[in-house]
């Protein structure tokens, strides 16, 4: 099938592009390279032995949308593309609902005008808020987001709920990410933040390679086992695959199916780093520090719904998430520079 993936140079685009080429598939990758580099189109391309058409393109841009569809003709989108610091968003709220939500409705409205009417959305864990309980299952009830860019996934679903309830013909599958971390197990595509890292795992191997001092683990007084954070880490190729699956679900009259992405098992920030040190025989400091804002204490999934409905489900575990994080980031140290 021939598939438009926005975002396609990104972290999960990337390795989603490398799944969907391994089954079959035709992505063709716009990205407007705002948080990825050229470079990952050649990685792609070297993993695969295949080539994959890219366009340097904005989804906030109609008409290099139009001659995207013009040329690829895609039966269905995969679509990445979008803001996700989660901090930065607090400070530039505009900018998040701008981009995210605003460059969905202009991507929607070509896929209309193009009679495509197939889309898988990235969503997250975020929708759940504070979750009402867990292990969390999509009947779980979306919750308040503590952020702008939680609030752009919350209401980008409820958009795409809305066009399938006004226009049956839409098929949209709503994917909640838990923690996606690792990499391409060839060390040649993995996670490039630019700056400091805000989340968990580049933030360790930043540490790792000695870039940055220490982590900081953000409270140890949260009401789980050892009192630090617990979260539902996913390695990104079980991701990527899990879209490969949803696509057979997008079939004619499928409506709007949501389902969690995630192993269904939760490790605490301080059983990342001991998992961490043990897959890569380094020593990580850390210091504890308070509480960051807007953090909750736990967040991991229940996945059955995605095993049953879409016979996915993910087969790494927690070493291996760790070795190939490390084996990115130590034959990159700079990421995509080098
Ligand atoms: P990423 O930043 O690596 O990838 C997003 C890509 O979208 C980037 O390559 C960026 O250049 C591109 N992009 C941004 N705005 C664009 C625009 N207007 N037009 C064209 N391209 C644009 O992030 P990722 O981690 O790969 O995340 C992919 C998607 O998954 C995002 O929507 C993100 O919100 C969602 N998600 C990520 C996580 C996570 O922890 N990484 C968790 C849940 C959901
Ligand atoms: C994990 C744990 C931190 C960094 C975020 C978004 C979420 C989703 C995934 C997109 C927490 C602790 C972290 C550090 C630490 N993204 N931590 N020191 O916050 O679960 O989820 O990314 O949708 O929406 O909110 O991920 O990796 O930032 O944090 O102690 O330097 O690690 O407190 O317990 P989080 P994370």
């Amino acid at each position: 099938m021939k598939i438009l993936v926005t975002g396609g140079a990104g972290f999960i685009g990337s390795h989603t592009v490398v799944e969907l080429q391994n089954a079959g598939h035709e992505p063709v990758i716009l990205d407007n390279l705002y948080n990825a580099s050229s470079k990952v189109v050649g990685r792609i391309e070297a993993i695969t032995g295949r080539s994959v058409p890219f366009y340097q393109a904005d989804i906030r841009d109609e008409d290099a949308l139009r001659e995207v569809f013009r040329k690829e003709a895609p039966e269905a989108v995969i679509h990445f593309a979008g803001l996700k610091a989660v901090g930065e968003s607090v400070r530039k709220p505009w900018e998040y609902y701008e981009n995210n939500i605003g460059g969905t409705l202009h991507l929607l409205k070509i896929m209309k005008e193009n009679g495509c009417r197939n889309i898988i959305f990235s969503s997250s864990a975020t929708v759940y808020g504070d979750p009402a309980f867990v292990p969390i299952t999509e009947e779980c009830p979306k919750g308040t987001c503590t952020n702008p860019y939680g609030w752009t996934k919350w209401m980008q679903e409820q958009i795409l709920t809305d066009l399938h309830t006004a226009d049956p013909e839409w098929n949209v599958i709503l994917l909640r990410y838990f923690n996606p971390i690792g990499a391409h197990e060839s060390g040649t595509m993995g996670e490039n933040p630019n700056g400091i890292p805000n989340n968990l795992m580049p933030y360790i191997t930043q540490v790792a390679i000695g870039r940055l001092e220490k982590l900081h683990v953000f409270g140890n007084d949260y009401d789980t086992p050892d009192g630090t954070g617990v979260r539902d880490y996913i390695h990104v190729v079980d991701l990527a695959r899990g879209h490969v699956k949803a696509l057979k679900k997008l079939a004619p009259g499928s409506g709007v199916n949501i389902y969690n992405l995630g192993t269904g098992q939760g490790y605490s920030v301080l059983d990342i780093v001991k998992n961490f040190e043990a897959a890569t025989g380094l020593n990580i400091p850390y210091v504890i520090d308070p509480r960051r804002a807007g953090d909750i204490a736990t967040c991991y999934c229940d996945a059955s719904k995605a095993e049953r409905e879409l016979g996915w489900k993910a087969e790494y575990g927690i070493r291996r998430m760790c070795e190939d994080s490390w084996r990115w980031q130590k034959n990159n140290p700079n990421g995509y520079d080098g």
